[in-house]
């Protein structure tokens, strides 16, 4: 069953932190199902704009008319990593970025993000681009395989499962999240309340989107196209990509940009244990706020 619901995470901590001019100028990275996009808009005042981003074409067509109907409001069919072409000569009082997938995508079975339902293991978030991961999993060498697991999901296992991919791909493709999830079960002791195939998911999905190269080239951009003063918030879900954004915001690891940022309040902010209770999904996030200096 396809869940159309995406609980959009700490939205109090992200217009708190990040709406602070009125009839300012904001984007969000990553609309999703609209939560903060539509929470940024009841913000902001009659001057004010917001324009959203969103790579997966399927949440960008049925918008409801607070969206549809309110002429502050544009979105684009876009990767956010090419904001700094979208908004080359203009200055921005505030970006948001959401990062990862919504509910919405996660609970559909046709998606292939997810080992709760069987559905084809396809995992792209632009659907009309590049190799789904069940063509990704079933040409990869044994190393790429094995490197993915390791690097983005510091998956134990990652050899011997790496390894079971590839005896079991020479006698039939890998072609459903449950043929992935069940070899993943096989191969991985189970410690915790976690699902085995947990690691491994979150590692293919990061490696088929590749969500590493567009995270360094959204900061990179962000800091381009803010104004002096502007604010970039960022919610992440797993160390790995935290990690990138604490390092960006201190100078470290740019690939170009030399712009720099200061915290605004605090380094980061987690959500209230109120929410976690509300929204379990939003346990493992963290919020980041600089601001240009
Ligand atoms: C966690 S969800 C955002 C949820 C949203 N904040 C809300 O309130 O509904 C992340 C969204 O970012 C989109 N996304 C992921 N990578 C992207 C990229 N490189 N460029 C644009 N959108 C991206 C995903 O398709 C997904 O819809």
């Amino acid at each position: 069953m396809i869940n159309a619901t995406h609980e959009a995470v700490m939205v109090d901590e992200v217009l708190e932190n990040l709406v602070f001019k009125q009839n300012g100028k904001y984007i969000d990275c990553t609309f999703g199902a609209g939560g903060h996009s539509l929470e940024i808009l009841k913000k902001l005042g009659e001057e004010g704009k917001l324009v959203s981003i969103e790579k997966d074409k399927s949440a960008t067509l049925k918008l409801s008319s607070d969206f549809t109907e309110d002429d502050r409001f544009e979105l684009i069919h876009d990767s956010f990593s090419n904001l700094h072409n979208i908004f080359a000569n203009e200055e921005i009082d505030g970006i948001l970025i959401d990062l990862g997938i919504s509910s919405t995508q996660l609970d559909d079975p046709n998606r292939g993000f997810s080992f709760q339902s069987n559905g084809p293991l396809d995992m792209r978030i632009d659907t009309s681009k590049g190799l789904t991961a069940a063509e990704w999993i079933n040409s990869a060498t044994k190393k790429e395989i094995e490197d993915v697991l390791w690097i983005l999901g510091q998956e134990r296992a990652s050899r011997k499962i790496a390894g079971k991919i590839c005896d079991t791909r020479e006698k039939n493709p890998i072609k459903s999240t449950k043929d992935l999830s069940d070899l993943i079960i096989s191969c991985v002791f189970k410690r915790s309340k976690k699902h085995p195939a947990t690691n491994s998911f979150r590692a293919i999905r990061m490696h088929i989107n590749d969500e590493i190269e567009e995270l360094q080239k959204v900061l990179e951009a962000a800091s381009y196209v803010l104004c002096c003063g502007g604010r970039l918030a960022v919610i992440s879900f797993h160390s790995m990509e935290d990690r990138i954004v604490k390092r960006f915001f201190q100078g470290k690891d740019r690939l170009n940009s030399k712009v720099e940022f200061k915290y605004f309040k605090e380094k980061f902010l987690k959500p209230t244990m109120n929410e976690i209770s509300t929204n379990p999904r939003s346990r493992s996030a963290i919020l980041r706020v600089a601001e240009k200096v």
